[in-house]
Order: C-alpha cells, then sequence, then structure tokens
C-alpha cells in the first residue's frame, strides 16, 4: 500500500487504522486486512509507561516503527513525529522525519498539526516524504489545551476546517481528526477530497483509529469514544498466573520439557 493508494479512498471503502509498535502485533493487523499501522507516539502511554506522550523520542521512534515495517507487507506504515521533533527547526524536522523512511523503512509520516506544520508539510512532500496531518485534539500540546474535545465552538470549528484545507493543499495524503464533534468532521470531510479518518469524530469520516491496547483489551481504561475488541488483559494475566503456580507447585517443568544424557557421568 502506498500514501496515494489512501488518498485515491477518499469517499471510498472505509479506510480501516490501527496502531501497533511491534513486529507481532504489526503482523496480525497487517493479515487481518487493516490499511495503515500507525506507530503512534501513544507507544509512550501504552509500553513505555509514561503518563503522556511527550517524553518520547526520535530514536524510540526509530526502533518501534522498524520492528513494525519489518512485519508489514501490506498495510502503509505511518510513523508519528513526536513532541518537538518537528515545528521548531523545518531543517531539523526534515531530517528526522527522513530517518523514519530511511532507517525505519516507514511509508509515511504523520505530524499533529497547526499552522506552523503548513510550510513543512509542503516542503516535506516535494521531498517525497507521505505526510498525514492530525488536527483536533493533538495530544501533543496538552499543557496548552488539556486533553479535552476540540471543535466545540465556531470559531475553533473554523479554524479546524481553515487548518485541515490548508494542510490539503499542501500535499498531506490525509488527515487524522481526534475527538471533535461529527458534524464538524462530516462538514470537514465533505470539504476535502484527501480522506479523513476519524478517532472519536463520528461516522462520516472515510476511515477510522484506534488505539491497539484498547482494541484489543489490554489498557486498563478505555477513551469514551473507543471500544474494547477483545480481553487480552483476563488472557494474559490468567496465563501468567497458571504458570506462576505451575512453577510453584512444580507442574513445570514437566518430563516434555526436559532432556537428559544419558552419556553424562558425574565426572564434570
Ligand atoms: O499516537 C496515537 O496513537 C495517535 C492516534 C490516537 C491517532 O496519534
Amino acid at each position: 500500500m502506498r500514501a496515494k493508494d489512501i488518498r485515491e479512498r477518499a469517499g471510498g471503502e472505509p479506510i480501516a487504522m490501527l496502531t501497533a509498535y511491534d513486529a507481532p502485533t504489526a503482523r496480525l493487523a497487517d493479515d487481518a486486512g487493516i490499511d495503515i499501522v500507525l506507530v503512534g507516539d501513544s507507544v509512550g502511554n501504552t509500553r513505555l509507561g509514561h503518563d503522556s506522550t511527550l517524553p518520547v523520542t526520535v530514536d524510540e521512534m526509530c526502533s518501534f516503527t522498524a520492528a513494525v515495517s519489518r512485519a508489514t507487507e501490506d498495510a502503509l506504515v505511518v510513523a508519528d513525529m513526536p513532541f518537538l521533533s518537528f515545528g521548531a527547526d523545518d531543517d531539523d524536522a526534515i531530517e528526522n522525519c527522513g530517518r523514519m523512511l530511511k532507517e525505519a523503512d516507514a511509508d509515511a509520516v504523520k505530524l499533529e498539526c497547526g499552522p506552523h506544520t503548513i510550510e513543512l508539510t509542503r516542503r516535506l512532500t516535494r521531498l517525497g516524504v507521505p505526510v498525514q496531518a492530525h488536527l483536533g485534539l493533538t495530544p501533543q500540546r496538552e499543557n496548552e489545551t488539556g486533553l479535552y474535545r476540540q471543535g466545540t465552538d465556531n470559531d475553533s470549528a473554523r479554524e479546524i476546517k481553515d487548518l485541515a484545507r490548508e494542510h490539503e493543499a499542501a500535499g498531506a495524503f490525509s488527515l487524522v481528526l481526534e475527538h471533535v464533534p461529527a458534524n464538524l468532521a462530516a462538514s470537514v470531510t465533505e470539504a476535502l477530497s484527501i480522506p479523513t479518518i476519524g478517532i472519536g469524530a463520528g461516522p462520516e469520516c472515510d476511515g477510522q483509529v484506534l488505539v491497539v491496547d484498547e482494541v484489543i483489551g489490554l489498557s486498563e481504561r478505555v477513551a469514551p469514544f473507543s471500544k474494547r475488541f477483545g480481553d487480552a488483559r483476563s488472557e494474559m494475566r490468567s496465563a501468567i498466573e497458571s504458570y506462576a503456580d505451575a512453577v510453584e507447585s512444580g507442574a513445570f517443568p514437566a518430563d516434555e520439557h526436559s532432556h537428559y544424557e544419558s552419556d553424562l557421568d558425574d565426572t564434570y
């Protein structure tokens, strides 16, 4: 899958996008027919034990993205650019984004957007780095905006729609809309010719994205706009408890898990 294939899906078959941070999960997502695997900076919360995405580094994103790319054959792999790896100096940003394609074999990058990412999107696209824009709730700005729904009044809704148009004109191949009213997402989707991919943005986007830990039921809590489709947490807990019990009781390892050498004597 290439960014241009996703771009052409606007108004067509819905796009299924899911985060993954490691090779086995990426392989499962790819096999399941997920169109876009996002190596989200949500890895900070889901895998690294931080309470926000802010501490995630470019090196960490490179390493997680490389693992996902190695395991993915069909899906588009998008690397999420972490906090302050872009937005301050565009030359540095281009180098950081370039690492995701050159070192980690990503197909595209995602930027949490604002007025400061329009020109960067244009430059990256011209250089051959496909950009997925992200508007609405952008968690990297949580210290400024809080983690609240966005676009809830006319001014902020207009700002999101204007920024969406400007990023489309700058070359973005798709747009993630996070935690905005469904009617705003519908109106942005109608106004753009690139696909919108919603998370907490209602049913009228061209696609949906969720965090894999919530989908499989691994995380303790689930965002109100998300949904658990499995109970991995219970499965994992029960397997780990069974293993601990088996070691404590001596039931593991059994004969079939051990081997003996008859040629060994007791002289060693
Ligand atoms: O980091 C992430 O997982 C994301 C999605 C929630 C869109 O940006």
